[in-house]
């Protein structure tokens, strides 16, 4: 850990936005802003059951994860073309190099799409354009993890593992989201056993809704290296322990949480737990369209709400390059861009 003096209150949100930072839970769907959504809906003729932006934003009115998940398999039934998928993501990308953001692992549900007749290969070829083009002209590495819809089949999980095995150079690892009570991971223990022998890496959501059970199995069963959310953790003293001891992350999303009611209010978020329990905690977005904001807006406003310190800011951002999928020596490059960061901003 790299010793940080005490900085003002008051400079602390600026240290957050130039601190440089890895987004390691995205879901690119969740990215789609109603512009966005309405512009597609009209070059691609896709009618929508909501009359202007306005209206649709309105809509954003969570209670659960599922109120979200309705909402947000909806607005994805306009993206059909390899554009539609580049220009939602180069959207993303761009938002995030303006927050500083040096690395991004991106969630993407082919399922969604593959479901509506769009191709895999559509899909991929879109998605990943964009990420050599983030390279290219704003520096960021950007890499792909395709996730599993839960509350679908693992029959229908592996035909579409099998679906972009073609496309295996396009994507680094497999995820599970979607609705995650009732369906808790050894549904999809196969799958991630012949997803670990092809050498991909592997996270899953888990505990965000869920029981710690389901952070156990995820752990246990499906041999994930990461657990996106991962929040209701702090109910289970061993498993506390276990992520601890085991240095596993937790990719946390603190305004999605606030959205969908996890906690009732950011100043109750577990944030600080996690970080005194010695867990490698990070902040992410999840969803930055439909929960109001994007990953800066999840560190000042968490911030702000929890009072964490710039000690703490120093080791989220060192997490985020930790639990990240690059190379050892990326990462040794990138805790010295955060040390110089800091030490500039000191
Ligand atoms: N898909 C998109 N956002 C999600 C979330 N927060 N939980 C589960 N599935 C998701
Ligand atoms: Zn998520």
């Amino acid at each position: 850990m790299t010793p940080v003096p005490p900085i003002a209150a008051e400079r602390l949100p600026e240290l957050l936005r130039r601190m440089p930072k890895a987004e390691l839970h995205i879901h690119i769907e969740g990215s789609l802003e109603p512009e966005l959504i309405f512009e597609m809906a009209r070059r691609n003729r896709v009618a929508l059951p909501y009359a202007s932006v306005e209206e649709l934003r309105r809509a954003y009115a969570f209670t659960n994860l599922q109120s979200f998940l309705d909402i947000y398999y909806a607005g994805a039934s306009v993206l059909i073309t390899e554009r539609d998928f580049h220009d939602m993501a180069w959207a993303y990308l761009q938002k995030a190099r303006a927050d500083n953001v040096l690395h991004a692992e991106i969630f993407f549900d082919p399922q969604t799409h593959t479901a509506r007749g769009v191709a895999m290969e559509t899909v991929l070829n879109g998605l990943h354009q964009a990420c050599v083009r983030a390279q290219a002209d704003l520096g960021l590495s950007a890499s792909l993890i395709l996730c599993f819809l839960r509350h679908l089949s693992e029959a229908e999980a592996f035909e579409t593992l099998e679906a972009a095995l073609p496309l295996r150079d396009k994507f680094i690892g497999v995820g599970l989201d979607s609705s995650e009570v009732g369906h808790p991971p050894e549904k999809f223990a196969r799958v991630f056993a012949r997803c670990r022998e092809l050498g991909l890496h592997l996270v899953a959501h888990a505990g965000e809704e869920g029981p710690p059970a389901y952070v156990w199995t995820a752990l246990d069963l499906l041999k994930v290296e990461r657990i996106d959310h991962g929040v209701q953790s702090t109910k289970d003293a061993q498993l506390m322990r276990r992520l601890a001891q085991d240095r596993i992350p937790l990719t946390v999303c603190p305004l999605s949480n606030l959205k969908l009611c996890v906690f009732p209010a950011l100043g109750q978020h577990n944030l600080r737990e996690l970080l005194d329990a010695g867990l490698v905690a990070t902040v992410n977005s999840d969803d930055p369209a439909y929960f109001g904001g994007y990953l800066n807006d999840n560190f000042t406003q968490t911030f702000a709400a929890t009072g964490l310190s710039a000690q703490q800011a120093w080791q989220l951002a060192a997490n985020s390059f930790e639990a990240s999928f690059i190379g050892a020596d990326a990462k040794r490059r990138y805790r010295d861009q955060l040390d110089a960061a800091f030490a500039a901003f000191a």
